[in-house]
């Protein structure tokens, strides 16, 4: 089989990418549920998932996931040793030899952060969740599915894993052999009615429209979004996609995703063919002061929205973005002052507030020209 050797073969920059949003995210993720100081409404407990584990590190010792959450989960002994909430590690892989190793990685129980527990186990992944069906739901969570191909994450699966309470999802996906084999009966056994969502569809774009189809799976009414990023190597497209039901788990996810693509928070590769030159001195030179297509379509569309009155309040342009993929301060604060600047708009009780905090109490827009 061709992933036979993914691990000998040592991690290649994708993988690299794909770990590193994995890792980002899981310390903001782990910094939202790990209180500072003993605090009444924290959990008890805090449950990591990663149910295609593999062995932990590959050939050349670079940290696979399993070894890159232990090392996130460390930054945080201090505070777990005083707060006294546990985190417990979920490692499981159907390969045997991939368990014997996560084994042998993690055997020495005493170096484990303070009240951590790592659980492994050589589980199919179904199992694993089954195993699990107690906790579930039931405990914060974060999960990571770095399956193989795209068979795992069916709708069903994916609808079970929708409807869990606190828990957020990251997984992988072949994005591309969805789109080349869509007719093909062993993706139709799993993917029925995919081929709708990536026909038309550009190569470049195939990630993003694999994330419509999975947030079209979402059950109508059920507040639960996704984000992808996008990874190429050569002409195919793959990547993760980031699901959450809470609002600050996507304003996280893309503070973590816009870090590694500056541009357009979603790709490690031009994915609007936006040709952007990435010399700033040249680009002085040059005269060149475009921008992302993305980035000036979203701030079209949210001046637009504001304008028709469509969002009438600091909230409204704070969900807006974040649901959109954008960040509110960067790139929709921009468009809000502008409006104020040209007398368009006025804000009730003062500045506009896009941050982090916003918005317990909102700010009503009040549009001042006709
Ligand atoms: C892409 S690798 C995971 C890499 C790992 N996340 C890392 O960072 O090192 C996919 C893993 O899925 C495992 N796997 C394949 N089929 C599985 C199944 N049915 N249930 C659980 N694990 C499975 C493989 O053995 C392999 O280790």
């Amino acid at each position: 089989m061709a992933n036979n050797n993914f691990f000998d073969r040592g991690f290649d920059d994708k993988t690299s990418i794909k770990l590193g949003l994995y890792e980002s995210y899981l310390f903001e993720f782990l910094g939202v549920w790990i209180a500072s100081s003993v605090r009444e409404r924290a959990p008890k407990e805090i449950d990591i998932y990663d149910f295609f584990a593999g062995p932990g590190v590959d050939s050349d010792g670079v940290p696979g996931s399993p070894m890159v959450a232990y090392e996130v989960i460390g930054k945080f002994a201090e505070r777990l040793s005083v707060t006294g909430q546990k985190v417990r590690l979920w490692l499981s892989d159907i390969d045997e030899k991939r368990v014997a190793s996560l084994k042998a990685l993690f055997s020495n129980k005493a170096e484990w952060p303070a009240n951590t527990s790592i659980e492994i186990h050589q589980m199919d992944f179904r199992d694993a969740l089954n195993a699990n069906r107690g906790r579930l739901g039931k405990v914060p969570a974060l999960i990571f599915a770095d399956q193989f191909g795209v068979k795992f994450i069916t709708p069903d699966i994916f609808r079970k894993l929708v409807a869990l309470k606190a828990t957020d999802l990251i997984f992988f996906i072949t994005s591309w052999t969805l789109n080349r084999f869509a007719d093909h009966d062993n993706i139709k056994k799993y993917h029925e009615g995919i081929g709708e969502h990536l026909k038309d569809a550009k190569a470049e774009h195939i990630h993003r429209k694999v994330k419509d189809y999975y947030q079209s799976l979402v059950p109508a009414g059920h507040q639960y979004h996704l984000a992808p990023f996008s990874l190429k190597k050569g002409p195919n497209v793959h990547g993760i996609i980031f699901g959450t039901s809470h609002i600050a788990g996507m304003r996280k996810f893309l503070n973590v995703a816009w870090k590694i693509d500056s541009d357009r928070g979603e790709a490690d590769f031009d994915i609007d063919d936006d040709r952007l030159i990435d010399d700033t001195h040249q680009m002085d030179m040059l005269g060149d002061d475009r921008r992302p297509k993305k980035v000036e379509m979203f701030q079209e569309e949210l001046k637009e929205a504001i304008i028709s009155g469509r969002l009438g309040s600091d909230k409204a342009v704070h969900e807006f973005s974040i649901y959109a993929g954008f960040l509110p301060v960067k790139h929709a604060k921009p468009v809000v002052d502008q409006l104020r600047k040209e007398g368009v708009l006025e804000i009730d009780g003062g500045g506009v507030r896009l941050s982090d905090a916003c918005c317990k109490e909102p700010r009503r827009f009040i549009l001042t020209a006709p």
